[in-house]
């Protein structure tokens, strides 16, 4: 059997492609803190697994393809807190963020078009992209300007006829920026002038340090174009449930990927049932993730503040930091701290940059960190990739 250049040609994830490097460093007995991943370490609430555990069906029957209605409506209501009146047949249930992406890329490209982004990105948006054979074009965002949107006509110049949607991930990962009211407003207008899909992913909606913070969702007259992406994963700590959603008021869009979600036939029903008792947390749970994950921003910059000639850019929000290093590849960095060194039997797993620009050559001294860890965890692993750095063989040492 020949496997299909499209399914060998897709893009390998930064995120996970060094794991069996980390594998091989466990089986020799190093502890590797990840830093390159966002699972957080934070309990999910136990009212998942209690209403898991409150099922007593005979059969565990297929449901319907748009989701459940406990967890449809209880999506609704989430989304009317934040200002935003969706109907239940205006939400679609997925396989986590993940299938949510996919299925708006699907929805809104053909093969050979193009989807504008961001870069730095978050990395497996090209893996769909390729999937699904549509091209990835890039607006270069800089740390030295804190990622901000240099204008319009930056935008704009990116922009071919066979441009279909931007993708926009707020707060973003992996820079951990969050939009002002004048880049959304920005991205809001092109969209709008060229009539082009807003996919919108907003998964750390919830995770943004003392900035304003503002939804796709209320920006007026974007109903033709906007189609959100939602997740359960970092909301409540329950990445391995898979639970996320769609959202769109363009009509047209909801009935065509129906047929996606018919053929799929449904997403899994328990951790439907679980996801739906999910948002009867109180409040407080998300006030306090969030009171958790700003004290780690902060730990992470005080120990990153610590390493000569590493710099970065504030993170506002999500949990992840792009950093600089003073090395000749990010990789080769990254690999060798697994492979070669430790610090009393412990090492660090970091996420190389260059998997999450576009522009051959951006990223390759830089690594995306994901502060998931409590705050000692971090500022040994910091300190870790510090020591790292003295003797690794290939940093360079400034004139
Ligand atoms: C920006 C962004 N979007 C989507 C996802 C995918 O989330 P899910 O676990 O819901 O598939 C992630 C996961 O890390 C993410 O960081």
């Amino acid at each position: 059997m020949k496997v299909s250049d499209r399914i060998s040609g897709v893009f390998a994830s930064p995120i996970r492609k060094l794991s069996p490097y980390a594998e091989a460093a466990k089986a020799a007995g190093k502890k590797v803190y990840h830093l390159n991943i966002g699972q957080p370490d934070i309990q999910t609430p136990p009212a998942f697994l209690e209403a898991i555990r409150a099922f007593d069906d005979k059969v565990i029957a297929y449901g319907d393809s748009r989701g459940d209605t406990q967890l449809l409506k209880a999506v609704r209501s989430y989304y009317r807190d934040w200002g935003m009146d969706f109907d239940i047949d205006e939400i679609t249930i997925t396989s986590g963020g993940s299938e949510a992406l996919l299925i708006a890329m699907m929805a809104v490209c053909d093969p050979g078009d193009e989807i504008l982004v961001f870069e730095p990105f978050y990395a497996n948006y090209l893996s769909f992209a390729d999937v699904l054979n549509v091209n990835m074009k890039a607006v270069t965002t800089k740390a030295e300007n804190g990622y901000a949107l240099s204008g319009e006509a930056a935008v704009e110049t990116v922009i071919t006829p066979r441009t279909k949607a931007m993708i926009v991930t707020n707060p973003g990962n992996p820079t951990g920026r969050v939009l002002t009211s004048d880049e959304m407003d920005l991205i809001a207008r092109v969209a709008r002038r060229h009539d082009l899909a807003l996919i919108v992913d907003e998964v750390y909606r919830e995770f943004v340090y003392g900035v304003p913070f503002r939804s796709f969702g209320v920006v007026p007259g974007l109903e033709d174009n906007l189609i959100l992406v939602d997740s359960l994963s970092k909301r409540y700590s329950a990445c391995g449930a898979r639970i996320g959603a769609l959202l769109s008021h363009n009509a047209e869009f909801n009935a065509q990927i129906m047929k996606y979600c018919q053929a799929r036939l449904c997403c899994p029903e328990l951790e439907q049932i679980g996801a739906a008792a999910l948002y009867s947390t109180p409040k407080s749970y998300l006030a306090d993730v969030n009171a958790e994950y700003r004290r780690r921003r902060d730990t992470l910059e005080k120990a990153l503040s610590r390493l000569p000639n590493v710099t970065f850019s504030s993170p506002q929000g999500a949990f992840y930091t792009m950093i600089k290093l003073p090395v000749d590849s990010a990789e080769k960095f990254a690999i060798w701290m697994l492979e070669q060194f430790d610090s009393h039997g412990e090492t660090v797993m970091i996420a190389p940059g260059d998997g999450f620009y576009l522009t051959p050559g951006l990223g390759k001294d830089e690594a995306r960190l994901a502060y998931v860890l409590n705050c000692a965890d971090l500022e040994r692993a910091i300190a870790i990739i510090g020591e790292g750095l003295k003797t690794y063989p290939g940093t360079k040492i400034p004139a």
